[in-house]
């Protein structure tokens, strides 16, 4: 994989445009399996992520044209009903084409999908939930097939707000026989622009956004064209960048204080003027509205350089620190106690060669290596490209200096 290159010390300023979501863009890709024809989606981001998922949709038999920033999807003649073990393993969340293909075919087998590097990533919550909405499920030499004559509405009650697990549930529930409540549902807005693209399509689904949803299931769906929401993490991120140096940024498209930020939302766009020093604040990760789990380690990068000491809980997966070790390379002052992470806020971080352990993880080291003295290297940065577009020329728009190294083969 290839490396950035960050000459560090610059401070940043100016304007950038955010891309649009990853984590709607997913859900939604997979969404146009159910509708019998054609769906013209906009503001798709083009990284990784979105890339592996229109091979599957391709796999499975659908059509995909591509021009200046719309992806058109006829998913007219899908002849397959199984997701191809290597394209499942690239990527954890494929497990949500999974609930699309169900929702239309009644049937569907995949692999359990790629963990990544933050968790196990388990699906146990998306099985029983497809049982409880009638499905057989069976398992045979790490294939899972889910069969049933038709999906049949019902109630579930979610054990943990799981975002993948919701959207399964109202992917297999839009064709389904009745009415599918979900309690304990996820809130996240990815959630939300998900049904509201779905109800463009002419799906029934209410409460979105909130712990309960109801599904009440359609006959059919017709024809749209969609615009995705902006990327949030990313928006999080290039705040971040920006504050980490001291400097000022104006935001397009999108819809941090406490660290002593002055932010100032004028329509569609975020303003951030960061302090001299930032000031160390305490977060907990939660499920939506809480702190998102993704801003954890680019949060952090920021705090090892503020006034002062921060205690991070990381709530929500049980192996998100993996990037602490390389921003201890550059001089970070962080001790980890399982989901507890304490961070000392030191005067200044050094350059280093770092490598990436994850989406995440590799965009806090480019934070980190943006205020770092001299320069950093962080390698495999196919990590950040799963889920950043171009975000070494967004941050190089506001006066940053990062040159990509290609790997040689
Ligand atoms: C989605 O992952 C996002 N991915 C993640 O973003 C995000 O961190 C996460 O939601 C939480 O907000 C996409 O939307 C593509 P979960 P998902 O199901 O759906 C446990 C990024 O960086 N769990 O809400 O996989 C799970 O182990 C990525 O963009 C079960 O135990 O998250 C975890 O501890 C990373 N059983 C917790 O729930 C299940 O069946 C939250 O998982 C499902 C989940």
């Amino acid at each position: 994989m290839s490396s950035y290159i960050i000459e560090g010390g610059r401070r940043l300023e100016g304007e950038v445009e955010v891309s649009g979501s990853k984590n709607a863009s997913l859900p939604i890709l997979a969404a146009t399996i159910l509708n019998k024809g054609n769906t013209k989606l906009y503001n798709v981001p083009n990284i990784h992520d979105t890339k592996i998922t229109q091979e599957i949709l391709k796999y499975l038999g659908c059509k995909i044209k591509k021009n200046n920033g719309k992806i058109e999807i006829n998913s007219k003649k899908i002849i397959k009903r199984e997701i191809p073990e290597q394209l499942m393993r690239q990527m954890r969340s494929t497990v949500i084409l999974a609930g699309a293909i169900l929702g239309r075919f009644k049937e569907v087998t995949f692999s359990y999908p790629g963990g990544c590097d933050i968790g196990t990533r388990p699906i146990d919550l998306h099985l029983a939930a497809f049982k409880k909405l009638g499905v057989n499920i069976s398992e045979d030499s790490g294939f899972i097939t889910c069969k049933c004559d038709k999906i049949i509405g019902t109630n579930i009650d979610l054990d943990f707000p799981s975002v993948g697990a919701t959207e399964n549930i109202i992917l297999a529930s839009v064709y389904a026989d009745g009415i599918t409540k979900i309690s304990n549902a996820a809130m996240e807005p990815e959630i939300v622009d998900l049904a509201k693209f779905l109800n463009k399509m002419g799906a029934k689904i209410e409460g979105a956004g909130t712990n309960i949803i109801k599904i009440t299931g359609v006959e059919k769906l017709k024809d749209v064209s969609y615009s995705i929401m902006p990327d949030r993490i990313e928006a999080g991120t290039l705040l971040c960048a920006v504050a980490i140096t001291g400097g000022k940024v104006k935001l397009n498209k999108v819809i941090l204080e406490q660290t002593g930020c002055e932010i100032k939302i004028e329509n569609k766009c975020v303003c951030l003027k960061a302090p001299k020093k930032i000031k160390a604040v305490d977060i907990k990760t939660m499920p939506y509205p809480g702190f998102p789990t993704d801003m954890q380690s680019v949060f952090a990068s920021i705090l090892t350089i503020a006034k002062g000491n921060s205690v991070i809980v990381e709530n929500i997966f049980e192996n998100r620190y993996k990037y602490v070790s390389e921003l201890k390379r550059m001089g970070a002052k962080i001790t980890v106690e399982g989901r507890i992470a304490v961070i000392k806020g030191c005067k200044k971080l050094s350059g280093a060669t770092v490598e990436s352990t994850d989406l995440r993880g590799g965009a806090a080291l480019v934070v980190a290596g943006l205020v770092a003295k001299g320069t950093t290297t962080v390698n495999k940065i196919g990590y950040i490209l799963r889920g950043y577009e171009g975000l070494d020329k967004k941050l190089n728009k506001l006066g940053a200096k990062i040159t990509i190294k290609e790997e040689k083969e």
